[in-house]
């Protein structure tokens, strides 16, 4: 199954590292209140939170109460910054890709990762080695880029705009074909998979997930017309899908 490690390139690192360290970004201010907010009880449960990147929310899930927390990413770069800035202890930070995640010894309560599986070639098998590793009623909490918004190739502008440049439609571009995406963001050849809804949908099915919940991102009217440059596009299209989704009970 193919790999890719950008976070692991200096220049990317050191642009998502400044995009996350804004006052304003859109992990903080749209991704996590909507995660966190679907999230279960965490108070004394075994959290692993896969593709943990710099390990603000597994100190979120630290400071939430739970037992413990396992971070499992790819790059060695994230998981330096997430044991020199957010350690705590009962983290542990790892460095597992989730393709490998059947190495994993233990359960888990809860599973969660916060838009990490938009890497994943075979969204599917991921879900599956999750599903094994939870606890019969345990939960995967998770967040993903939408598939609105990965139906794009970089190639055309995301927006129909006006001759003013204000945007009137998203463009969605080849939205029924599934696979690798290649555009600009940090990087000139950046890289994430797009999934359809009903592939996001019957993925989670077929791995043996019961879906609780689902939401889209938004925020709230002022916030988007407070920051129109940044988040006029969420008028449009949702950036982020969340699901939560429970393991059959034994
Ligand atoms: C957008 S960042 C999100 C990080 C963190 N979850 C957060 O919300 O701040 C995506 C993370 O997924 C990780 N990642 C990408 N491919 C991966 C893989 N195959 N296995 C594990 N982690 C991976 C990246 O290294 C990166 O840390």
């Amino acid at each position: 199954m193919a790999q890719q490690n950008i976070y692991d390139n200096d220049k990317f690192f050191e642009a998502f590292k400044g995009l996350r360290a804004d006052e304003i970004n859109f992990n903080d201010l749209i991704e996590t209140p909507i995660l966190l907010g679907m999230m279960p009880d965490l108070k004394d449960k075994r959290v692993l939170d896969v593709g943990c990147g710099m390990g603000q929310h597994a100190k979120q899930y630290s400071d939430m109460g739970a037992l413990s927390v396992l971070g499992t990413d790819i790059s060695e770069k994230m998981l330096g910054f997430a044991r020199e800035n957010n350690s705590a202890d009962n983290i542990e930070y790892m460095r597992l890709p989730f393709e490998d995640l059947e190495k994993l010894d233990g359960q888990f309560d809860v599973v969660t990762s916060s838009l990490a599986f938009d890497y994943a070639e075979d969204f599917c098998d991921v879900l599956k080695k999750i599903n094994a590793l939870l606890v019969p009623g345990g939960k995967l909490v998770f967040s993903t880029s939408h598939p609105i918004s990965t139906a794009y190739d970089g190639v055309y502008d995301r927006y129909t705009r006006t001759e003013e440049g204000k945007r009137l439609y998203a463009n969605l571009h080849n939205y029924n074909i599934e696979g690798l995406r290649k555009f600009r963001w940090c990087v000139d050849d950046y890289e994430v998979y797009h999934r359809r809804f009903s592939t996001l949908v019957n993925n989670i099915v077929s791995a043996g997930f019961i879906i609780e919940e689902c939401q889209e991102s938004n925020l709230p009217a002022e916030v988007i017309e407070k920051y129109p440059d940044k988040f006029g596009g969420l008028y449009h299209h949702p950036d982020f899908i969340f699901f939560r989704c429970g393991k059959h009970p034994a």
